[in-house]
């Protein structure tokens, strides 16, 4: 079947996730709740990062000092995740596709001047001061929306151009491969079966090392970029 343009897809993805932040971002961030208190919201974040990060911070700080390291977050949303990864890592970086959800993470993020939240072109990293280089990179339930398996390797291609040699990429993709993504649909990305998954790393200059949850919705994947 033929792709469409991907200019029109990154355009559908930009406007389609403004009109979500502007009407309910927090509910479509974590769609958990349809209202959320500042509280409880961002308490979700800061469950997040106790989840994925602080459970794993062997894999992700290498024996570094998190105080000394700079982190990259990829799909930001308003900040729900990038404000905790504030409070525990040097610095942080998130980009985003949506002007708005961008909008609103400056909000978020006022208080903190070693968060730097960025909009993107919703497929590289070119946004990012030239020559920066990053410790760690987290992505969480962003590739599950995205409609373009192009799209989700082109940012594995990139996060590759901007970590340190040694330094993990840890992220999650949807992995339940029943799921009907088509390529108009900018809630239902596309599905990565565990092969898939690797391939993407192995062409990419990653290593695989685990993978937790193929089949799934929340499929996670720790991509170590291979020394150089
Ligand atoms: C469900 S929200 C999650 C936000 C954040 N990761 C969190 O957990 O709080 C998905 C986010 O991905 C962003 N997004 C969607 N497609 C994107 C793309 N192609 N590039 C960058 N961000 C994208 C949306 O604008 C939205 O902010």
């Amino acid at each position: 079947m033929p792709q469409p343009d991907l200019n029109w897809q990154l355009q559908k993805m930009r406007k389609e996730w403004d009109a979500r932040a502007r009407e309910n971002a927090r509910h479509y961030v974590n769609t958990a709740r349809a209202s959320w208190t500042d509280a409880e919201f961002f308490s979700s974040g800061e469950q997040t990062v106790a989840e994925e990060i602080l459970t794993d911070m062997t894999n992700i700080c290498q024996g570094r000092n998190p105080q000394e390291m700079r982190v990259l977050e990829i799909g930001c949303g308003v900040g729900r995740v990038t404000l905790p990864l504030s409070h525990l890592f040097g610095e942080v970086y998130g980009v985003d596709i949506s002007s708005e959800m961008i909008r609103q993470a400056a909000v978020t993020l006022a208080g903190r001047p070693n968060a730097h939240p960025l909009q993107n072109n919703g497929m590289d990293l070119s946004v990012l001061p030239v020559g920066i280089e990053f410790d760690f990179a987290f992505s969480t339930i962003v590739f599950q929306h995205i409609p373009r398996r192009e799209v989700i390797e082109s940012y594995v291609r990139e996060v590759h151009r901007v970590l340190r040699p040694g330094a993990l990429f840890k992220f999650q993709v949807q992995g339940y491969t029943a799921v009907s993504s088509s390529p108009d649909n900018t809630w239902l990305g596309v599905p990565f079966t565990d092969e898939e998954a690797v391939d993407m790393a192995n062409r990419n200059g990653f290593e695989p090392r685990y993978r937790i949850g193929a089949g799934e919705q929340h499929f996670w994947l720790w991509f170590f970029k291979n020394p150089a």
